[in-house]
C-alpha cells in the first residue's frame, strides 16, 4: 500500500471528532498560564482535561510544552489510548535556540552570512528535538521595513535577497539535510503568510494594504525560497491583506500558495488566527470563523479550539464539504509520517541525539561576535590595554535582556552579561559598573553614580537601547528613539566629554539621539544570546574585528517609516532640490536619508574599493555579465569585508527603486592587502514584477555598483539587450 492509499485508509476509519481533532493544535496545558496570560481567546482546558481530549482523539497537536517526559507521557496517551492510535505532533517557537541561545534572527542576519544561520538553526533544532519537539514554528520570513513594528526582530530584515537566502538557510538548518524522520529534524514553518510585516503605521496586528505587485516583488519571495528548501508548514498571518484576512483567504492559500507556489505542506492558524475572523468582522461566530478559515485555506487550527468544536457540525450541515476537511487530514498525517512519527512516535524522546552545548556555546560566540555591526568608529576600538573602563547603563550587567523577546524555554541565568564578558578578557584591568537607569524609568541617584563613574574612568562603555519587553510581538512603538530615562542618562555622560562608546541593545533600527550620535564609537549588538558578553568583549578588545552588516536602514527620524533602501525615487527627487525649493520629496525638517543605511558596518581596518571592471558593456539574453572589484586594506588591522553588489535600472514600465541588492561576498584582507572580488551577473537577475503582475525583465540601462553598503562604492552600466 503507498503512503496515500493508507493515510486514505485511516481516513475512512476516522469519525468527524476525530478529522477535527487531527485539525486542531493546543497550546501545551503545562504552559497554559503564560499564553494564556498573552491570548486570552484560546481553549481553556486543563492538564487532566486535556490529557482526556487527546485519549478521546480530538487533539491532534500540541505546543510549547518543551519537557521531554511531558512529551513522552501525552504520546502514550496518544499512541496507546486513544482508539486509533494516531501519534501526537509536538510543536513550539524555537525562534533562536533552546537550550543555547543564538543572536536574534535580525542580529544575525546582520552577519550575511546563511551558512551561519543552518549551523545555528540546526544546533536548535538538535536540543529541542532532543526534548520531543518535531514541529518549529519558525522561521518567521516577513520582509520587515517599517521599524515601529516590534517583530522585525523575529527576521532577516529590509531586503527581499537576503529574506530568501536566510530563509532557505533556516528550513534546512531546522530540518536538516536528510529526511525529516532523522530524530534531530524538526518540520520548519516560514511565517507568517504574509505580508505581516506592511501592517499600517507599523502596528502589530494592523490592516496590510498591498498592491499584488508588492506582494509578488517583496513580500511572497523569501516564503517561496523557504518552500524551495523543503519547508513542511506554513503559518497563515494575523493581518487582513487589502481587506480580506489572511486566514479567510483562498486567493492567497489556495490560489498563490497551493497552484502557483505549488506548496502542499500544512498550513496552520496563528494563535486563535481563525476566531479573530469574528474581530476582523468577517465571521459572525465561532461555526462561522471555522467555516471561512478551512474553506480559506488553514488546515489546521491553532489554540481556538473552534475546528474542534464546530466541524463535525459543519460538515453534517453540509456548510463545509467533508472532502476539503479529508485533504487538511491528510496534510497533516502526511506530516506525522515523514517525521516519523508513525514508525517510531518517540523517536524524539527515547532515543535523543547527543547535545553537545560546549560546541554550541562555541557557535552562540562565533555568531553573537559575526552579528555586531559597528556604525562609527573615530580610532577609539579596539580598546586600548590598561584603561579604567566605567560601564555604564541598563544593558551592562545582569542577566535580562540578552536573550531577546522569543525565547521561552532557555535560562536567562547561563548568559554572559558584558561585565562578565569583560572582566574575563581584561583580567584584572580597571572596570566599574553602573546602571544608571532603568531601560524605561529613572533610578534614584542613578545618573549623579553613572557621571561620577565616567569621571574616574579613562573610557566609557555606554550600554543603552531597548529591553526585550519592547520589541518583538504586541511591542509596536511610536517612536524609535531612546526612552527618556536613556536618553537623560546618555546627555548626562555625554556632558562629562570622556570618549564613549555607545552600545545598541535593540531588536529594530533605532532613532539616536545627539548624545548617542557624537559617541566616539557606535555598536549595535542586538540581543545576542548565550554567549553576548563574551562576544561583545572579543570585538571590544580587538581580538576579533567586528564585520556584521546593517540588515535595515536607520532612518534620522522615526516619522520616516517605513523607510528602506530600495524605496522608489518619486517624480520629484530630492536629489534635483535646488536650494531653498519646497516641492520636492523630502520632510520640512529633513531629507528622506539614513542616518546608517541598509548594508552599512565599518571593520577595524580601512577597506578602499579601487577598481570596477565589467567583461562586457553589454549583456545578452542568455548570457552574463562578470564584475570584478580591487579592493585594498589600507589599515593597520585585519578586516573582514561584505563586498555588496547593486543595481539600479533606469528605465522601465514599472518605477525602478533607487537600488536592489543582488549578491554579496565576504573577504577577509590582511593589512596592506589586497584582492579582486567577482560576481556573475545574469538576465534573470534583473527582474521586476511588470504591469500583468509577472515577473519580466525589460532591455535598456542599468547602473551597478560594487561597495561597502546601499550607499556607496563605485559604479558603472550596462546594457542589457532585447531577448
Ligand atoms: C503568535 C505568533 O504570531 C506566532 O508567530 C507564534 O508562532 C504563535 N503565537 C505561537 O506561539
Amino acid at each position: 500500500m503507498t503512503l496515500v492509499q493508507s493515510i486514505e485508509t485511516l481516513i475512512d476509519e476516522m469519525s468527524l471528532e476525530e478529522k477535527a481533532g487531527q485539525l486542531t493544535c493546543l497550546p501545551a496545558a503545562r504552559s497554559r498560564a503564560t499564553a494564556a496570560a498573552a491570548n486570552p481567546d484560546q481553549v481553556e482546558l486543563n492538564e487532566t482535561e486535556q490529557a482526556d481530549a487527546v485519549r478521546k482523539g480530538l487533539v491532534g497537536s500540541l505546543f510549547n510544552g518543551s519537557n521531554a517526559g511531558w512529551h513522552r507521557r501525552m504520546q502514550q496517551i496518544a499512541v496507546g489510548e486513544s482508539r486509533l492510535g494516531i501519534p501526537l505532533l509536538f510543536g513550539a517557537d524555537v525562534i533562536h535556540g533552546f537550550e543555547t541561545i543564538f543572536p536574534v534572527p535580525l542580529g544575525e542576519a546582520a552577519s550575511f552570512d546563511p551558512a551561519l544561520a543552518e549551523r545555528t538553526a540546526r544546533a536548535a533544532a538538535i536540543e529541542a528535538s532532543a526534548a520531543g519537539l518535531a514541529w518549529n514554528f519558525a522561521p518567521m520570513v516577513d520582509v520587515a521595513r517599517d521599524a515601529r513594528w516590534g517583530r522585525g526582530v523575529e527576521g532577516a530584515g529590509e531586503d527581499v535577497l537576503v529574506g530568501e537566502r536566510f530563509a532557505a538557510a533556516r528550513v534546512r538548518g531546522f530540518q536538516g539535510r536528510g529526511d525529516l524522520s532523522e530524530a534531530t529534524a524538526m518540520a520548519a514553518t516560514p511565517k507568517h503568510f504574509v505580508g505581516y510585516g506592511a501592517c499600517i503605521a507599523g502596528l502589530d496586528y494592523n490592516s496590510v494594504d498591498l498592491s499584488e505587485r508588492t506582494l509578488r516583488e517583496t513580500y511572497f519571495p523569501p516564503f517561496e525560497a523557504g518552500f524551495a528548501a523543503g519547508a513542511a508548514a506554513t503559518m497563515a498571518a494575523f493581518n487582513d491583506v487589502a481587506g480580506v484576512p489572511a486566514h479567510a483567504n483562498p486567493w492567497l492559500l489556495r490560489t498563490v500558495l497551493r497552484d502557483e507556489m505549488g506548496f502542499d505542506g500544512l498550513v496552520v492558524s496563528d494563535f486563535t488566527g481563525d476566531l479573530e475572523l469574528i474581530f476582523h468582522g468577517v465571521a459572525v461566530d465561532g461555526a462561522d470563523a471555522a467555516r471561512v478559515a478551512l474553506l480559506g485555506g488553514v488546515d489546521m487550527s491553532m489554540a481556538s479550539g473552534l475546528y474542534m468544536a464546530h466541524l463535525p457540525a459543519l460538515v453534517r450541515s453540509g456548510a463545509v464539504p467533508e472532502s476539503v476537511v479529508d485533504a487538511a487530514v491528510s496534510r497533516v498525517l502526511q506530516l506525522k509520517h515523514k517525521l516519523g512519527l508513525f514508525d517510531d512516535p518517540h523517536r524524539r524522546t527515547d532515543k535523543p541525539a547527543t547535545v553537545d552545548h560546549t560546541a554550541h556555546r562555541a557557535l552562540a560566540r562565533e555568531a553573537a561576535r559575526k552579528s555586531v555591526v559597528m556604525l562609527h568608529n573615530d580610532g577609539i576600538l579596539p580598546l586600548a590595554g590598561g584603561q579604567r573602563i566605567a560601564l555604564i547603563g541598563p544593558f551592562g550587567e545582569g542577566p535580562g535582556n540578552l536573550h531577546g523577546p522569543w525565547v521561552l524555554f532557555a535560562d536567562a541565568a547561563k548568559a554572559i552579561d558584558l561585565a562578565s564578558g569583560l572582566r574575563a578578557a581584561l583580567g584584572n584591568a580597571s572596570l566599574d559598573v553602573v546602571r544608571g537607569c532603568d531601560p524605561e524609568g529613572p533610578i534614584e541617584g542613578g545618573i549623579a553614580a553613572a557621571v561620577a563613574a565616567a569621571n574616574d574612568a579613562d573610557v566609557i562603555i555606554l550600554a543603552v537601547g531597548e529591553s526585550e519587553a519592547m520589541s518583538g510581538e504586541a511591542q509596536s512603538r511610536v517612536d524609535i528613539g531612546l526612552p527618556a530615562a536613556q536618553q537623560a542618562l546618555a546627555d548626562a555622560i555625554a556632558a562629562t566629554s570622556k570618549p564613549i562608546v555607545t552600545l545598541l541593545t535593540t531588536g529594530r533600527a533605532l532613532v539616536l539621539g545627539e548624545a548617542v550620535a557624537r559617541s566616539n564609537a557606535i555598536l549595535v549588538n542586538w540581543f545576542l544570546g548565550s554567549e553576548a558578553g563574551h562576544a561583545l568583549a572579543d570585538i571590544l578588545t580587538g581580538a576579533h574585528g567586528p564585520s556584521g552588516r546593517l540588515p535595515i536602514s536607520f532612518p534620522v527620524a522615526t516619522g520616516q517609516s517605513p523607510f528602506y533602501y530600495d524605496r522608489k525615487r518619486s517624480g520629484r527627487p530630492p536629489e534635483t532640490l535646488i536650494d531653498g525649493e519646497q516641492f520636492k520629496t523630502r520632510y520640512r525638517e529633513m531629507l528622506n536619508r539614513a542616518a546608517y543605511p541598509f548594508g552599512h558596518g565599518l571593520t577595524y581596518g580601512e577597506i578602499i574599493y579601487l577598481t570596477l571592471d565589467l567583461s562586457h558593456d553589454e549583456l545578452a539574453s542568455g548570457g552574463t555579465l562578470e564584475i570584478c572589484a580591487t579592493l585594498e586594506n589600507r589599515g593597520t588591522r585585519e578586516a573582514s569585508e561584505l563586498v555588496q553588489l547593486y543595481i539600479h535600472d533606469r528605465v522601465a514600465s514599472i518605477t525602478p527603486p533607487l537600488c536592489q541588492l543582488k549578491d554579496w561576498r565576504h573577504v577577509t584582507l590582511a593589512p596592506g592587502a589586497s584582492c579582486q572580488v567577482s560576481f556573475t551577473l545574469s538576465p534573470d537577475q534583473l527582474c521586476f514584477v511588470g504591469r500583468d503582475c509577472r515577473w519580466t525583465t525589460e532591455p535598456g540601462l542599468f547602473d551597478l555598483w560594487v561597495g561597502p553598503s546601499s550607499e556607496a562604492g563605485l559604479t558603472t552600466s550596462f546594457t542589457l539587450l532585447p531577448g
